[in-house]
């Protein structure tokens, strides 16, 4: 057992055998692609936030997307996660899901998670409680009520607390983290939904160059396991993870390749980076 706080739950061991067997989930990815994005345009009144766009993102792969303020990146995860109606075009989870017909809450429970760039933990709970509050809904107990956690939730629950480095921080008030604790609480928070596809907007804005480090070593080691789509500013973080970057401005994709070669695209050092 990794932390001695989580002794303190009974739970049900009957099918415990170390591993953790997350719900299989409807998403088909048979054809090697988790994400599909088809001529997509966004119009917020006479304003096209998004332009047109085709993205397709392969099962495993961690996709990094940099663009000018305004460029459409929120916009586009706002698209994927049912924030935001595409206006024209279509949006595929695998080949089953239409994201363009489904609530958000249907989108989230589909196998999509997340993180948005403001943490949103709720400061007055545990570290643990926040954790066991993002649990999906049949799973959910609270810390106070010491319910019986079943052999899943509580493998998710260490395997989670292990790769947002909080193991010895469970019973603290998530309020009194470092800015950089709360943004791994929110993204431990997602990972007990054990979703397929994370999104990340801008996860190490205000973040130490320590804890920037940390998260490039988390979001290397989540994708052994998920499908990853990085929003970021913060050049030397791409650079740490990226395969693929891809480019966006003005609502559309500018640029793809890897860092080095979107960066020396004239293009993209003319609406982005600078000369
Ligand atoms: N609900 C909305 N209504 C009207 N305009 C919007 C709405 N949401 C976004 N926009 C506009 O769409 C454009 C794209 O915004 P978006 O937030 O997607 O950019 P971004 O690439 O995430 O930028 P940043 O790097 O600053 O976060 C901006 O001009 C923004 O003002
Ligand atoms: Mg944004």
């Amino acid at each position: 057992m990794t932390a001695q706080a989580l002794d303190e739950y009974d739970y049900d061991d009957d099918h415990s055998d170390g591993l953790s067997h997350p719900k299989p989930r409807g998403a088909d990815f048979s054809h090697g692609i988790a994400l599909y994005l088809e001529e997509v345009s966004v119009w917020f009144d006479s304003f096209r936030a998004l332009n047109n766009l085709s993205l397709y993102i392969e099962e495993g792969e961690l996709r990094c997307i940099i663009g000018p303020n305004g460029a459409g990146k929120t916009t586009l995860m706002d698209v994927i996660t049912g924030k935001t109606r595409p206006t024209e075009g279509s949006v595929f989870f695998g080949q089953t899901y239409n994201l363009a017909t489904m609530s958000t809450e249907q989108i989230a429970e589909s196998g999509i998670g997340r993180k948005f760039q403001k943490p949103t933990v709720f400061e007055n709970f545990s570290v643990l409680d926040n954790l066991l509050l993002a649990a999906p809904k049949d799973k959910r107990v609270m810390g106070s009520l010491r319910r019986r956690l079943d052999a899943d939730t509580r493998n998710t629950l260490e395997a989670t607390l292990e790769q947002i480095r909080l193991t010895d921080k469970t019973r603290l008030p998530a309020g009194l983290l470092s800015h950089g604790q709360k943004q791994w609480l929110e993204i431990g928070m997602l990972l007990m939904q054990s979703p397929k596809l994370i999104l990340l907007d801008e996860p190490v804005a205000g973040m130490t160059d320590a804890e920037t480090e940390h998260t490039a070593e988390l979001c290397l080691r989540l994708k052994q396991n998920h499908t990853l789509i990085v929003v970021e500013h913060d050049m030397s973080f791409i650079d740490a993870i990226s395969e693929k970057v891809t480019v966006l401005a003005q609502g559309a994709i500018l640029a793809e390749g890897t860092l080095a070669e979107v960066q020396e695209n004239e293009a993209v050092i003319e609406s982005y980076l600078g000369r």
